[in-house]
């Protein structure tokens, strides 16, 4: 049994201060959901204060980017070492904004992940397929080379994807549970090429437009495993929703 596993990315937004708020009005919203992984991405400048009101939560932290070297003459970088100490169990690799804004390609988020690992970090490794591309049926040879390029040497543990369609991503357009159930199952079948029996272990995420109203449905297609949430995790009441979805 795969544990659902809930993730909101709040790209860049929040200061601390209302980093802060937002965790003092959500911790008692999901106190007692034990049943499902409920994370946290804030930006850098929020992890350190969101570690002390975490401690003796059911909350964990993600980072939404690190650097693939250990340290170094890297002005701006932020290391996997940097992460674990602000008390970071995840990182996000590869979202698709990094690949598009800050040239990210699957090399690159390949050795950020094999560092990342290496330092015991989970790794939320991030794919999709832009509307370009799904228009064109380029969809699945998108994932396959995402999925395959991206987890050169890697091994399973310690891995979460998630599938986040560009078009989906802050349209309000959120994938159908076909397409979801769909693009999952596909990629799923990529990683049980890699990791053999384990890939039924790997949770699947889905990213796009993730809201209070879509999420139960989602959560009942067979392959999809959490959220990965952006908008909708900007407000407590909303993103609690999200993490206490009806299971149906
Ligand atoms: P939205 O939920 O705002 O569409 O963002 C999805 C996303 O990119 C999460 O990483």
């Amino acid at each position: 049994m795969r544990k659902p596993f809930i993730s909101a990315n709040w790209k860049m937004n929040k200061t601390v201060d209302e980093s802060v708020d937002f965790m003092k009005a959500f911790v008692p919203f999901v106190k007692d959901s034990l049943d499902v992984e409920i994370v946290i991405a804030p930006p850098f400048t929020s992890l350190f204060i969101l570690n002390s009101l975490i401690k003796d939560t059911n909350i964990r932290l993600a980072a939404q980017n690190v650097f693939y070297e250990e340290k170094g003459a890297y002005t701006g970088e932020i290391s996997p070492s940097m992460l674990i100490n602000v008390g970071c169990s995840y990182v996000i690799i590869g979202h698709s904004e990094r690949r598009q804004y800050f040239f990210e390609t699957d090399e690159i988020v390949n050795k950020k992940i094999k560092l990342a690992r290496r330092y015991e970090l989970g790794v939320i490794m991030c794919i999709g397929e832009s509307l370009s591309e799904r228009e064109a049926g380029k969809t699945f040879d998108v994932l396959k080379r995402q999925v395959v390029e991206g987890l050169k040497d890697i091994s399973s543990n310690g891995i979460v994807i998630a599938y986040e369609p560009i078009w989906a991503i802050g349209t309000g357009k959120t994938a159908t549970t076909a397409q979801a159930q769909e693009a999952h199952e596909f990629i799923r079948k990529e990683l049980q090429n890699i990791f053999g029996d384990k890939a039924q272990e790997v949770r699947i995420l889905y990213g796009g437009s993730v809201t209070p109203e879509n999420i139960d449905d989602l959560m009942a297609c067979p392959d999809v495993d959490g959220a990965l949430v952006g908008g909708a995790s900007l407000k407590p009441d909303s993103f609690a929703r999200i993490v206490n979805f009806k299971r149906r």
